[in-house]
């Protein structure tokens, strides 16, 4: 099966065009099997603000603690994920929502408990549902919670969580589909990075925030095998005449174009 696992950020959800959809579908005419793994972002922040709850964050990752893991929970499953199923269904994809603790699909540890709270790594990625569903020719649509061997259930990073269900898949491809068209560098797009290329740009400062944990786990992709990993923007075409836009991931310093 040659799956492509497509991270949708919560960042872009709102502001997906027709061109996005479009080149979903020349995936799929290229014989791609899709998966998708959704963020939240904005939707987190938008109810925590509600609830008079500040949001905070450690390295770009979200520092959860009872109350807000509860509001992601809810927000994530219940709208994010919703509204990403309805869009894909709209445009003739046939999408299923699976929450990430659902079938153990996820199965998660605790990060750092006492730093961030209840932030989980991905211990293991049980693929049998997910391949299950993919057999009968729907598209999994992940919300990125896990769960631990104790029940407890905790919020991961949805980067992280493509990178890992790429993995799992041995999925040909991992796309990181964001609001903005990839990685800018001194005001410019990067067509491409490798490993120690990020580590200068992170450490200079050039690649911050929410881009912290995407061009990690794009990386991560890349180390654990997966052949094709891009950031790319989900307001413009992304994929056409085999042709991608965007910012393409390399461990070593060879290039291959
Ligand atoms: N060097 C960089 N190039 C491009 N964007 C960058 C860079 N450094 C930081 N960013 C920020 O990273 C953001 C993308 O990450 P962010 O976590 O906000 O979105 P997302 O992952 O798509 O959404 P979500 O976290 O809700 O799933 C960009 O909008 C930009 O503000
Ligand atoms: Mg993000």
């Amino acid at each position: 099966m040659r799956y492509i696992v497509i991270k949708c950020g919560g960042s872009v959800l709102d502001e997906l065009t027709s061109s996005f959809f479009t080149s979903l579908s020349e995936l799929e005419k290229r014989g791609f099997k899709l998966v998708f793994v959704h963020g939240g972002g904005p939707d987190i922040n938008e109810m925590l603000e509600l609830f008079q709850v500040t949001p905070q964050f450690v390295n770009g990752l979200r520092k959860t603690d009872e109350q807000t893991l509860k509001i992601a929970e809810m927000i994530l499953a219940g709208q994010t994920n919703r509204k990403l199923v309805s869009l894909l269904q709209q445009h003739h994809f046939p999408a299923v929502g699976i929450s990430g603790s659902d079938g153990c699909c996820l199965q998660a540890e605790y990060l750092n408990r006492e730093k961030l709270g209840f932030v989980g790594k991905i211990s293991e990625v049980h693929t049998k549902f997910l391949e299950l569903v993919v057999n009968e020719n729907y598209i999994p649509v992940i919300t990125p919670i896990g769960i631990t061997e104790n029940g407890d259930k905790l919020n991961i990073n949805a980067d992280y969580v493509a990178a890992e269900v790429a993995k799992a898949l041995n999925a040909e491809k991992c796309l990181f589909v964001t609001n903005v068209d990839g990685v800018f560098i001194e005001d410019s797009l990067a067509e491409s990075l490798s490993h120690q290329e990020v580590n200068t740009y992170i450490a200079k400062g050039e690649i911050s925030g929410g881009m912290i944990p995407k061009v990690r786990s794009a990386l991560t992709a890349v180390e654990k095998g997966v052949e094709s990993v891009m950031i790319v923007s989900g307001k413009k075409t992304f994929f056409e005449n085999d042709h991608w836009h965007g910012t393409r991931f390399y461990q070593k310093e060879t290039i291959k174009h």
